[in-house]
């Protein structure tokens, strides 16, 4: 048997959307091996990977593998979330779910939004007046969306110094030992805090989802658990991400960084390249198909995995004129960042929004901000599923 390509290498660390590049352009649908060995298939084109995201002949319940790549894997109890779940179980859910991450709830987090994204702001400035230099990462993409998502579950001012610390273990994915404890730590304070805004309610998401109904349907224990966990890890990581690779982004096209921010109605319109160009979600989470699929006219079998690859897509020339050129002022920019039918990302309004937010606090504080290193001194922490800046030094 021919040993599969494995296109998952240093190369593809240094550049992956060349990488991506250049199987968009051998083919639609690759079969290959991922670094551990496990074997998946690839759809590259936009074409595929926005058809392929709403067939419902494809699952994301693991339970229709055939022993591929099935993905992370958290304790039963914090598994059930609306990312594993298909078809009548996941509508039931995000019916349960959608009462509670209401575009009005974004809306009302507004003004608290824009109150932390100041205060980040001045403290990067205090830090640039003594360093000289600053990174946004860790000292305001980051905390950033840490903060949006504490206040979204209103976590207790005492809470909010280990509950931080517990969520950069989960995402640093260094010891798988510290993990356990940090996901087992979350855990019981999640489940703490659920108790507790049972018998005292609040006006936040939390307590919007235990009074969630759907005739006499509501959510369990564990189920509310499983649903914070993956907002704890949807809601922050990609935030950071996604502001980190899209300021990078603007500073490497100043007339543009220019021109948005002196015209603020060009500000929707660069949120949305940002999240074109620079989302860090490589592929959307792995899918089964449940019996055989056909995908750029390669049959897939039943209980295989397959990988929807988001940034290929987002740069498929096929869709965008210069698929590769950052330009703010795109027309008919119907990227594929927050996913695409079903599992669309609930907390997409959220998410715009923060990143609006939190350029304009960019852009009012910082009359100049520069890259501090050359652009190929920049770390990047990259894998098949992401890829993500480990800082952004910045000067003025
Ligand atoms: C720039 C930031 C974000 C990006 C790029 C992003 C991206 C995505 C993508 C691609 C999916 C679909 C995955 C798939 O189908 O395989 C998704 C789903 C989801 N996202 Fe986001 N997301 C972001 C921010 C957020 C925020 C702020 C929240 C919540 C506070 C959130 C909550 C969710 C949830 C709950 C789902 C699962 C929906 C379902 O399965 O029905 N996301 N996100």
């Amino acid at each position: 048997m021919t040993a599969l390509p494995q296109p998952f290498d240093e190369s593809f660390r240094a550049m992956p959307h060349a990488v991506f590049s250049k199987l968009r352009d051998e083919a639609a649908v690759h079969r290959v091996a991922l670094p551990d060995g496990a074997e998946v298939w690839l759809a590259t084109r936009d074409e595929d990977v926005r058809a392929g995201l709403a067939d419902t002949r494809l699952s994301v319940n693991k339970a229709h593998s055939t022993g591929g790549y099935q993905g992370f894997s958290l304790p039963p109890a914090l598994d059930a979330n609306l990312l594993n779940l298909d078809h009548d179980d996941h509508i039931r859910l995000r019916r349960l779910v959608a009462q509670g991450f209401t575009p009005r709830r974004a809306e009302t987090m507004r003004a608290g939004i824009q109150t932390v994204a100041d205060r980040l702001a001045d403290g990067l400035a205090q830090r640039l007046d003594s360093d000289g230099v600053a990174d946004l990462v860790s000292e305001f993409a980051g905390p950033l969306p840490l903060t949006v998502v504490c206040d979204l579950f209103d976590v207790p001012e005492a809470d909010r110094q280990p509950f931080a610390s517990w969520v950069r273990t989960m995402l640093a994915l260094e010891s798988p030992q510290q993990v356990g404890e940090a996901i087992s730590k979350m855990h019981d304070f999640l489940r703490r805090l659920v108790a507790e805004r049972r018998t005292a309610p609040g006006d936040d998401l939390l307590s919007a989802l235990i009074a969630a109904r759907d005739e006499d349907d509501r959510l369990s224990e564990d189920e509310l658990c499983s649903l914070a966990f993956l907002v704890l890890g949807a809601g922050i990581e990609n935030v950071q991400h996604l502001l980190s690779a899209g300021f990078l982004a603007l500073l490497r096209h100043p007339r543009q960084l220019a021109a948005v921010r002196g015209d603020s109605s060009l500000l929707p319109d660069t949120v949305e390249e940002m999240m074109r160009y620079a989302h860090p979600n490589l592929t959307a989470i792995r899918r089964f198909p449940t019996e055989p699929v056909e995908y750029g006219g390669v049959r897939i079998p039943a209980g295989d995995t397959v990988l929807f690859v988001l940034a290929s897509a987002n740069r498929d020339p096929e869709r965008y004129e210069e698929p590769d050129r950052f330009d703010i002022r795109r027309r008919d920019n119907m990227h594929l960042a927050f996913g695409q039918g079903m599992h669309y990302c609930l907390g997409a309004p959220l998410a715009r929004m923060e990143i609006g937010l939190a350029l304009e606090a960019l852009f009012s504080r910082f009359p100049v901000l520069r890259l501090a290193v050359e652009p190929d001194e920049l770390r990047w922490q990259t894998s098949f599923r992401s890829h993500a800046l480990c800082e952004l030094p910045l000067t003025r």
